[in-house]
Formats: C-alpha cells, sequence, structure tokens
C-alpha cells in the first residue's frame, strides 16, 4: 500500500492524497466515512465497468453506512460531450443531490474527466473522489485536475481544472482490462520512464520479458511511480502553463496520428508512435544519444506497443493535424523532446522539411 500526498501549497485546501494498494476498497471506506466530505455519494460508472464492478464498490462503501447511489453512462470516447454531463446532473438532481453530495468517478479517463466536469459545476461545485479502472487512468488522467468533454471541435474543448478530495488506486480493477488496455497505459509508463525516470524503462523490459506485466506487485510499484512523477510536475505547474507541458512527450504527434487513424490506434499506441518520432527528432536536434533513442524504441517494442506508422494512413493528413495544433499555440508547435533521457527540452520550432523526413522514415512498408 503506497501513500502520495500531492501538496498543492497555492491552495493548501486543494491538497489531496493518492492511495495505491491491491484491494483499497474498505480502506477508502473508511477514509470516506471519516472525512465527512459529504452526507451522501453518487458513483457515476460507465454500464461495461458497472457490470464489471460496480456493486462491489457500492457494497463496499455500504459497510461503513456510507449512502451510496449508482448511475451509469456509455462506454467510450463518445460518450465523453456535453450531453452526457447534463444527463448526470439530470439524473443527481432527481435524485434530490444537493451540495453535501460527492461524485465518485469509477472508470478510466473518459469516466474521470466527465465526472470531474460534471462535479466541478454542479451546484458550482461538489466534491469528487477518483476511483481509476484503467492503467491509464491509474497512471495519468486520474491525477492533476484536469476534466473535461469533447466537442465536435475538438477534444477536451470544454473543461475546468478541478482537484479531486482523493484518489484510491485499486490496482486489483487491471485484473478485468483487456491487455491491449493495458497496454495503451504502459506507454505513458514510458513516457514517464523518458522524461524522468530512465530506470522505469528498465523495470517495463525485465517485467516483458519475464512475462510479469500483470503481476499485482509489479503493476503497484510502476502506478506508485508514475503517480509520484506526475504530482511532482502538477505540484510544480497546476495550470499547465509551462514544467507540466513536458508531459505531452510524444504527445503532438500522437494526437495527430491518433485522430489520422480514426481512433483505430489506441491513445497509448499512437503516443508509443509520437515517441519514437519525438525521439528521432531529438536525436537530429538536441544530440540525444543514437543509444537513448535506441532504448525508447526497444521498450516500446517489449510491450507489444507500435514503433512505425501504419500503411494505411496518410502523412499529409497527420502533418496537416500537427499543424492545426500549432494554430492553437499561436504558430509554434510545441514538441516536447530530450537532451538524453530523464531530460526533457520543450522546442518551440522544428524545420518543416526535417519533422516531413522523420514521418516518412516512420511510415511502414
Ligand atoms: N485528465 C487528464 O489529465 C487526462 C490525461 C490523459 C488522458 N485523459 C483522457 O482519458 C481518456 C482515455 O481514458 P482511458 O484510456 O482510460 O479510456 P476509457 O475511459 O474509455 O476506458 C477504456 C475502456 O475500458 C473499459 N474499462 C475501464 N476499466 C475497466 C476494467 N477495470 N476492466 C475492464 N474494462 C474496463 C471502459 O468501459 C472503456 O470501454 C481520454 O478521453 C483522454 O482525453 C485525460
Ligand atoms: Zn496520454
Amino acid at each position: 500500500m503506497n501513500k502520495i500526498t500531492v501538496n498543492l501549497t497555492r491552495k493548501a485546501g486543494n491538497s489531496y492524497e493518492i492511495h495505491i494498494g491491491e484491494a483499497i476498497l474498505d480502506r477508502m471506506a473508511m477514509i470516506l466515512a471519516r472525512n465527512n466530505w459529504a452526507e451522501r455519494y453518487v458513483i457515476v460508472t460507465d454500464t461495461a465497468i458497472d457490470a464489471l464492478h460496480g456493486e462491489r464498490v457500492q457494497q463496499a462503501l455500504r459497510q461503513t453506512d456510507l449512502k451510496v447511489e449508482r448511475i451509469t453512462v456509455p462506454p467510450g470516447e463518445a460518450a465523453k460531450e456535453i450531453g452526457t454531463v447534463l444527463g448526470v446532473t439530470e439524473r443527481l438532481t432527481g435524485l434530490g443531490a444537493d451540495r453535501q453530495t460527492a461524485l465518485i468517478a469509477l472508470g478510466g479517463g473518459v469516466i474521470g474527466d466527465l465526472t470531474g466536469f460534471a462535479a466541478s459545476i454542479y451546484m458550482r461545485g461538489i466534491p469528487v473522489i477518483q476511483v481509476p479502472t484503467t492503467l491509464l487512468a491509474q497512471v495519468d488522467s486520474s491525477i492533476g485536475g484536469k476534466t473535461g468533454v469533447d466537442t465536435a471541435w475538438g477534444k477536451n474543448i470544454l473543461g475546468t481544472f478541478y482537484q479531486p478530495k482523493g484518489v484510491f488506486i485499486d490496482t486489483s480493477f487491471l485484473g478485468t482490462l483487456p491487455d491491449r488496455q493495458l497496454a495503451s497505459g504502459l506507454a505513458e509508463v514510458v513516457k514517464y520512464g523518458a522524461i524522468d525516470a530512465p530506470d522505469l524503462l528498465d523495470s517495463l523490459d525485465a517485467a516483458a520479458t519475464e512475462g510479469s506485466l500483470r503481476e499485482p506487485a509489479f503493476l503497484e510499484r510502476i502506478v506508485a511511480t508514475a503517480c509520484r512523477i506526475k504530482k511532482g510536475f502538477v505540484e510544480l505547474d497546476e495550470r499547465d502553463n509551462g514544467l507540466r507541458k513536458v508531459l505531452n512527450f510524444g504527445h503532438t504527434i500522437g494526437h495527430a496520428v491518433e485522430a489520422a487513424s480514426a481512433y483505430a490506434l489506441s491513445h497509448g499506441e499512437a503516443v508509443a508512435i509520437g515517441m519514437v518520432a519525438a525521439a528521432r527528432l531529438s536525436e537530429q536536434l538536441h544530440h540525444l544519444p543514437a543509444d537513448d533513442g535506441r532504448r525508447i524504441v526497444a521498450t516500446i517494442r517489449a510491450l507489444g506497443l507500435p514503433d512505425r506508422i501504419p500503411a494505411n494512413l496518410d502523412l499529409t493528413e497527420i502533418r496537416t493535424r500537427i499543424g492545426r495544433d500549432k494554430k492553437r499555440q499561436g504558430q509554434t508547435v510545441r514538441f516536447v523532446l530530450l537532451k538524453k533521457l530523464g531530460v526533457p527540452i520543450v522546442n518551440g520550432s522544428i524545420p518543416e522539411e526535417l519533422l516531413t523526413k522523420t514521418l516518412e522514415g516512420l511510415k511502414k512498408g
């Protein structure tokens, strides 16, 4: 069992704890009962997670006499939109939820983002507790307080910064997570290894070789390491004005590849390709040692993640999508590159030809 405190000193009241361990639902029930964050709790989850874990979580909380209800939304990114948030708030009103009610986001990044958003606007803000059930949510999206939903104009266009009261990471949820989803989360762990903790790459390589990627002790260790790294960046830059941007390593190209695949590639798969591209650019522009680049690629391969752009994707479309990012940020695409493993640098300008050549070099067949 690991406990990490996120100290947001600017507003001490915003600080919160991340509890990590196997089977911590009982502990969570006790902490909720003790903290008096709310008089009643509403679990928000998706129908797929609900079928697997909803009843168990609700029962664990009810053991301590907490008043707990449960509402569900459809699974998948398509549900991360304002209509779903309105539906959730309508259900809350129907249940008579008031400012003494807290939401529990039980699910992956989609549930975390949309429930956090709903909590941040319902009656001008009610508490939210994050209970992430995908590896991606456990190592990334449940920490840091970014909430939001997608619109027809893009991902996460509507959103807030809204820190949870607490994060409870039960690694036993990962037992039902499909392999592809697990790998998607592992890509984010590779990211933390590349920007901050190269040792993580060795741990991932070893676990992949031994076939122990799903072992509880291993998962708890990498989740705790990832949370520690993310919380460090969040504490330094809660509102994502500077330093926190290094968490976007692999994401500028990754997002473009993900969208160009029409989301046939998972987020982690696209980020894996993005990290390989960023490593190549880093070798060219910042003298990243070739060995460091090779280490990133080797770990990505060991985890069964792609390191090349699939042949059916259109490079021009990927380029255009990267360019759209550029417009949003006022003409410069802010690529996060590496000087060496563990030493990121935010680069404002990549020569167009170099970017094209790099993408061409990564294209399959
Ligand atoms: N807020 C942030 O800082 C942040 C950071 C990264 C990503 N995100 C967001 O996270 C979202 C992606 O999250 P995700 O990858 O967790 O996807 P997701 O939430 O869509 O979950 C993936 C699928 O796994 C299923 N699932 C969840 N837990 C399960 C379990 N334990 N067993 C079996 N199935 C389970 C879900 O029903 C869903 O179908 C994106 O919308 C992205 O924008 C947010
Ligand atoms: Zn990501």
